[in-house]
């Protein structure tokens, strides 16, 4: 017999991943099927990746589109499709300037480096620390890996990259006592992504604002999984009428394409001198083509509206399983990002989930993450819901 993917993979590819149980071939829509034609509703999304589904038709057409007309060219030399997406999303985020690249960690980078570049412009030298929260999740790269606030995955990589310094999450005091005049940049997730779905209490990214506005330092929002309508607003930091300095994106921007972007408004977007930054992928046509896609169907099929009913739908729904199944502990998020905390292993629902035919995340050892398609079906939820509950009821509760 063959070997299995799965034996193929571990001979091939690097232990960086744990080892997945499944091969996924196909995707349509909200669906994937995996190598044994079996077929999974997508709670994941790719993680907050796949906003408009698997292979949505538009995207798809503007990709093959744009393969017959232009793939890459370097920034050596312009091209339309990265002006048209720069102008699409300066639209969306008043006053700002665009870069690209090519994932969420880049585009930190990006913005640690136009933080540093900014004070040195502005205030000398002697400015360069970045403040960022414990629980903060901003890529693998070093200084997006230094920022992010979880000591599990800066462990074994260090010395790391100096000039860093972080906050609980959520206490404005002690933000206010970290941003002292050697800080450049405070670096915030809206809404804390990979820790759980972690909301800040309300006043707190305005508090950030304010602060950062009287200490000459940049706010920048790390929006790679919040933004892009995913929380059920273009940015989630709009939700709070907060205007961050600096935005950066990714995830979903290239429909499924790697892309990221860093957005710079006032006088930061004039930190980058020619020479400074660059990426040689940095707004490829093909990634920009299937964003500028992406941003028209997101528009067009009014998903920002959907994202938040959808969203209000299916938290009220796990908020009554909750009522009656005391294994949810708590149920948070805001438009399709959305966690549960559960008193058994996450790990453990997950997999019965799966072989239900069902695709979510354990985000944490206890919680749960939802992602889904912002196109994601009421029946298609409350189906899972109901598998849900019956996967509740059999798992028993960690160390019982
Ligand atoms: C908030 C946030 N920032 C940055 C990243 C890193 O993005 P990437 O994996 O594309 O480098 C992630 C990835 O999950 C994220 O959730």
């Amino acid at each position: 017999m063959a070997d299995s993917w799965l034996d193929r993979a571990d001979r091939a590819l690097l232990g960086n991943y744990y080892p997945a149980r499944l091969t996924l071939v196909r995707g349509e829509g909200c669906r994937v099927v995996d190598d044994a034609g079996r077929s999974y509703l997508d709670l994941v999304g790719g993680i907050a990746v796949n906003s408009l589904g698997h292979c949505h038709p538009a995207i798809v057409r503007a990709i093959r589109e744009q393969c017959g007309t232009l793939m890459h060219v370097s920034n050596l030399y312009r091209t339309p499709w990265s002006v048209r997406l720069a102008e699409a999303l300066v639209a969306r985020f008043p006053g700002s300037r665009a870069f690209f690249c090519n994932s969420g960690a880049e585009a930190n980078e990006a913005a640690i480096k136009l933080a540093r570049r900014h004070a040195r412009l502005a205030h000398g030298a002697g400015r360069h620390v970045v403040v960022s929260a414990e629980g903060s999740f901003h890529g693998r790269t070093f200084a997006a890996l230094t920022a992010t606030g979880q000591p599990k995955y800066r462990e074994g990589f260090e010395p790391l990259v100096p000039g860093f310094r972080y906050v609980p999450f959520g206490d404005p005091a002690a933000l206010e006592a970290a941003v002292t005049d050697d800080v450049c940049a405070v670096l915030l997730e809206p809404i804390q992504g990979e820790s759980g779905v972690r909301v800040p209490p309300p006043g707190y990214l305005a508090g950030a604002a304010a602060l950062c506005a009287r200490r000459g330092a940049l706010l920048a929002l790390d929006e790679v999984q919040t933004g892009l309508g995913r929380t059920g607003t273009f940015l989630a930091c709009e939700a709070e009428g907060v205007i961050p300095d600096v935005v950066t994106l990714s995830k979903s921007l290239g429909g499924g394409i790697p892309l990221g972007a860093m957005l710079a408004r006032g006088e930061a977007a004039q930190a980058f001198a020619p020479g400074t930054h660059a990426s040689t992928f940095g707004g490829n046509p093909v990634a920009c083509a299937a964003a500028l896609a992406f941003l028209e169907v997101l528009e067009a099929d009014g998903l920002l509206a959907r994202v938040r009913e959808t969203g209000e739908w299916f938290m009220g729904a796990l908020r009554e399983l909750a009522a009656r199944q005391p294994k949810i502990l708590a149920v948070r998020g805001r438009g399709l990002l959305i966690a549960v905390d559960l008193a058994v292993p996450a790990k453990a629902v997950a997999l019965a989930a799966e072989q239900r035919g069902y695709l979510i995340n354990a985000v944490q050892e206890q919680a749960l993450r939802f992602a889904p398609p912002f196109i994601v079906a009421r029946q298609d939820l409350e189906d899972f819901l109901a598998a849900l509950a019956e996967i509740l009821d059999e798992i028993p509760v960690s160390g019982s």
